[in-house]
C-alpha cells in the first residue's frame, strides 16, 4: 500500500459542489475499500447538536467556517486512512486544503450545474438543510459558485471523476481502480 507523508496510511477525501454525491459515493467507496468513512457535515451537526442552517442562523457563514476547520483538523489528525465527504465549501481555506493533501488522495466529483440543480431540487429537504450563502439563494447561486470554486477543487484533486450520472456503485468502483493503479503518491514535504 502507499503511503502518504509522516507515515500515515492515506486516506481519500471527496470534494464538491452540494448535491455532487460525495456522501452517496464516499460510503461505497469505504465499503469497497473497508475503511471508515465520515461526512464532515454530519459530524459538525452531531457534536454542535445543530443542524448546519441552525449555525449558518446563528453565527453566519464565517462562524461555520470555523467549526467546520476545527472538525477537519480533529478528523485528519485522528481519523487516518478514512473516507472523507467533505461540505462543498471545506476547500475554501488554505489550512483546509493543507489537511486535505495531508489526509491523502483528493477526488473532485464534478458535475454540471444542470444536474446538481435537478438533483437538490428533486427533494425539498435537500434544498432545506443548504443554506443560502449568497442572496441568489440555494438553487439559482450555483452556477456563481462553481465558477469561483471550479479553480480551487481542479487545483486540489488528485483524481477528478465526472460524477452527471450518479450511478454511485460505479464512480465508487472507478475511484477504486484509479487507487489501486498506484497513481496517487504524494511527495513528503520537507
Ligand atoms: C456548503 C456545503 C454544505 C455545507 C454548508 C456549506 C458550501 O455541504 O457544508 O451548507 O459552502 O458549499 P454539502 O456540500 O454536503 O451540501
Amino acid at each position: 500500500m502507499s503511503r502518504a507523508n509522516d507515515g500515515r496510511i492515506p486516506g481519500i477525501s471527496l470534494i464538491g459542489l452540494r448535491g455532487s454525491g460525495k456522501t452517496t459515493v464516499g460510503e461505497r467507496l469505504a465499503r469497497k475499500l473497508d475503511r471508515d468513512f465520515i461526512d464532515l457535515d454530519l459530524l459538525i451537526t452531531l457534536s454542535e447538536r445543530k443542524s448546519i442552517r441552525s449555525i449558518f442562523d446563528e453565527s453566519g457563514e464565517s462562524g461555520f467556517r470555523d467549526i467546520e476547520e476545527n472538525a477537519l483538523a480533529a478528523l485528519v489528525e485522528h481519523a487516518h486512512g478514512s473516507i472523507i465527504a467533505t461540505g462543498g465549501g471545506a476547500i475554501l481555506r488554505e489550512s483546509n486544503r493543507d489537511r486535505l493533501r495531508r489526509h491523502g488522495a483528493v477526488v473532485w466529483l464534478s458535475a454540471g450545474i444542470d444536474t446538481i440543480r435537478r438533483r437538490l431540487a428533486a427533494r425539498s429537504s435537500e434544498v432545506d438543510d443548504r443554506p443560502p450563502l449568497t442572496p441568489l439563494g440555494t438553487l439559482d447561486e450555483l452556477e456563481a459558485i462553481l465558477v469561483e470554486r471550479a479553480p480551487i477543487y481542479q487545483e486540489l484533486a488528485d483524481f477528478t471523476m465526472p460524477a452527471d450520472d450518479l450511478d454511485a456503485e460505479r464512480i465508487a468502483s472507478e475511484i477504486v481502480a484509479w487507487w489501486g493503479e498506484g497513481s496517487f503518491r504524494r511527495e513528503p514535504k520537507p
